[in-house]
């Protein structure tokens, strides 16, 4: 399983990374998308395809387009994809974002239109387009969009160049339930097709985004850029009392955003390659990812696991990115 470098050089000139960021924003997923479009010079968003999740799916596509008109991006394709998981009732979360999913902030309703396209054939489209191994899929969100693109049409797992996923656990505890994260616990059979399709898979699990914790003095300094754009991000990433109580009062936990630090600068994490799988049948530990961190099944290793993060670096590079914006 090779992964490809995070950006590529023509002519000794950087190229930027192309990517398509599926996302179900959500306030996390919110300043996720304005770091990689605040970072142009790394990153080529593609597309946003949007799917339902943290709030359904009507949400979750006017609220990709708040954000992007929020930074000033009223280019960038905003589609919809999947209004439900594979095999399941749909989950959502308002009660950590808000009914309409950016708790805390007043933007206005989105001017720009939804792309006609669904983003499974966007996805689809893209990935046959586009040279192999030249798309990146930052996956914020349960994977139901990836995974019925990847049964619609397999002859695109071996096109994508990476597919960065926020979701799973390995020491953390759940967030969903005692032993399932969020994105995975919503569609555990999609997270299962997209982790044995066989594409390259790098894991952000909440062992890492548990370490990025929003702190006052984090927050602080996006309220201290003096931008909408910062205000914005102040106050969909300002610690919610339950979030923060479960790391000890210190904060609470920005997981979205870790995806796009790594694509950015990989240093800030530690990574190990590792068989990851997910409980399909079980109702007690659904979603659960099982990380054989010591290869003890025999199986080979199906994705690339981060463990570790420079919390601080990794909030100097968000908050540098917000400030461009
Ligand atoms: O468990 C955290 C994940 O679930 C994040 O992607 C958050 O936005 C929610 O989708
Ligand atoms: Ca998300």
């Amino acid at each position: 399983m090779a992964h490809h470098a995070v950006s590529g050089r023509a002519e000794g000139r950087r190229v930027a990374r192309k990517i398509i960021i599926d996302t179900d924003p959500g306030q996390d997923d919110a300043l996720a998308i304005l770091l990689a479009l605040a970072s142009g010079e790394a990153l080529e968003v593609l597309g946003l395809t949007c799917v339902a999740g943290n709030v359904p799916l009507g949400l979750t596509t006017r609220n990709a387009r708040r954000i992007c008109e929020l930074a000033g991006r009223r280019d960038v394709p905003v589609m919809a994809g999947c209004d439900r998981p594979m095999g399941r009732d749909l989950v959502t979360a308002e009660h950590v974002h808000g009914e309409d999913g950016l708790r805390g902030v007043d933007l206005p309703a989105p001017t720009m239109p939804l792309d006609s396209r669904h983003a499974v054939d966007f996805l689809i489209e893209t990935l046959r387009e586009a040279a192999p191994g030249t798309v990146t899929l930052v996956a914020l969100a349960p994977l139901t969009n990836l995974a019925t693109a990847f049964r619609r049409a397999p002859d695109i797992v071996a096109r994508v160049a990476d597919i960065v996923l926020m979701g799973g656990a390995h020491r953390a505890l759940g967030n969903v339930t005692p032993v399932a994260e969020f994105n995975i616990h919503v569609d555990p059979q999609a997270a299962d097709i997209v982790l044995c399709a066989g594409a390259p898979v790098t894991i952000v699990p909440l062992d890492v985004t548990h370490k990025a914790l929003v702190t006052p003095a984090r927050n602080a300094a996006f309220a201290a850029l003096r931008t909408r754009v910062g205000q914005v991000a102040a106050a969909l990433s300002r610690p919610t009392g339950r979030e923060s109580a479960r790391h000890g009062g210190l904060g609470a936990p920005l997981h979205d955003p870790c995806t796009i630090g790594w694509l950015l600068a990989p240093d800030l994490f530690a990574a190990r390659e590792v068989n990851v799988m997910v409980e399909t049948g079980s109702e007690l530990t659904m979603g659960m990812t099982v990380m054989d961190w010591w290869g003890v099944t025999g199986r080979a290793a199906n994705a690339r696991v981060l463990h570790d993060i420079d919390a601080d670096g990794f909030f100097d590079l968000l908050t540098a990115g917000l400030a461009r914006l």
